[in-house]
């Protein structure tokens, strides 16, 4: 049996006449035809398009060095190996956040220290973190939740404060800004995510943006196994010598993604405005159901990239739990999500394990 709220609920919800996917993949002409150059051009891995992408984010960033990779996990965890983070350091990160931004910490041989969010914005909670710093903290990672940029003015302090870098997961936040300062600008490292549900997609991909020239290329040294001249340097040369002077990985990003990226970023603005209608419109229909749901609390120095979203569901007054609710919604053209799935238990049984390990 249905409560009177919800039998209400479902009445509201259900007058609502529009199909809702849970992303929208806007590919155009743009797109195909400058894969299509790059497949035509005899230059598949990163090249000439990587750059072109890179410096694209440069201008809309402001960031100075930018280096794109095959996933923002990969940025996370490069920009941490760079940073020279790694075993017996803590990392504080938010306990609100995707998988991602923890085990690319747990990559590094270093201990990820969970720190609680502001219960509004979904970000970091600056006060939590500054009584989270140990003596063995090293950096702090913040995570631009849903596209809100997190309170960067307090963050920036704390880490001044105790000499911590600063990594910033911009996996959603994108063309966001802060203070009138675009994300990228904030941290010793900020990461973009480009997988296929993003603001700007190169169907998998990622890139870090950095002020400091030094932590840029040895980021993108590491993303190719150590090398010191990647292959199209060395082709340009014409000369096959190069050295490795350190364990690498392989995270680069291929220049048939970076067409994509190119094509895609030149939209962002207009990305970018779809996004804000999108968000006015859903405020509106949204509006009447706060005593069942909460609405995202709007930014106020800051814009949202509006990447996603986020509504919570006040369970206390709804008799449907959170899969029914998804499964209402789903009937009526509104495709949810759930974000995020805990990892906790997952990351205490991994480094559980590696303890008993040594
Ligand atoms: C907050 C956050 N960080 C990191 C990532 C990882 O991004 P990628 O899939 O590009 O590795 C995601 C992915 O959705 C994310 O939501």
């Amino acid at each position: 049996m249905l409560s009177d709220i919800e039998r209400e609920f479902i009445k509201i919800v259900g007058r609502t006449k529009v199909r809702v996917p849970l992303f929208n993949l806007t590919l155009g002409r743009e797109e195909k035809k400058a894969v299509q150059e790059t497949l035509n051009s005899g230059w598949l891995t990163s090249g000439p398009r990587c750059a072109e992408f890179e410096r694209l984010i440069v201008q809309k960033t402001g960031a100075p060095y930018a280096v794109a990779l095959s996933s923002a996990t990969a940025g996370l965890h490069l920009s941490l190996v760079a940073l020279d983070i790694g075993r017996g350091d803590e990392v504080i990160v938010p306990s609100y956040t995707f998988a991602a931004t923890v085990s690319s910490i747990i990559m590094t041989g270093a201990t990820p220290v969970f720190c609680d969010i502001d219960s509004s914005t979904l970000n970091l909670d600056p006060v939590k973190v500054d009584k989270a710093v140990t003596r063995k903290t090293r950096a702090i990672i913040s995570v631009d939740i849903a596209g809100r940029p997190c309170d960067y003015r307090a963050l920036v302090r704390i880490c001044k404060k105790y000499r911590l870098k600063l990594v910033c997961d911009a996996a959603h936040s994108l063309g966001a800004s802060y203070n009138k300062k675009p994300i990228g600008s904030f941290g010793d490292a900020t990461v973009f995510s480009f997988y296929a549900t993003k603001n700007v997609t190169t169907g998998e991909g990622g890139m870090v943006v950095t002020s400091r020239k030094a932590l840029a290329e040895r980021i993108r040294k590491l993303s190719l196994h150590g090398i010191t001249v990647p292959t199209q340097k060395r082709n340009k040369a014409g000369s096959w010598r190069y050295d490795i002077i350190e364990m690498g990985y392989k995270s680069n990003l291929s220049d048939i993604n970076a067409a994509l990226g190119v094509a895609q970023t030149r939209k962002l603005k207009q990305f970018a405005l779809n996004r804000r209608r999108a968000e006015k419109r859903y405020f509106g229909a949204l509006r009447n159901l706060t005593d069942f749901i909460d609405l995202p609390a709007l930014p106020k120095d800051s814009e949202s990239s509006w990447s996603l979203f986020i509504i919570k569901l006040k369970l206390e007054r709804l008799k449907i739990g959170r899969d029914r609710f998804i499964e209402e919604m789903k009937k009526r053209g509104i495709i949810c999500g759930v974000h995020f799935i805990l990892f906790y238990f997952v990351a205490k049984h991994v480094l559980n394990k590696n303890v008993v390990k040594k």
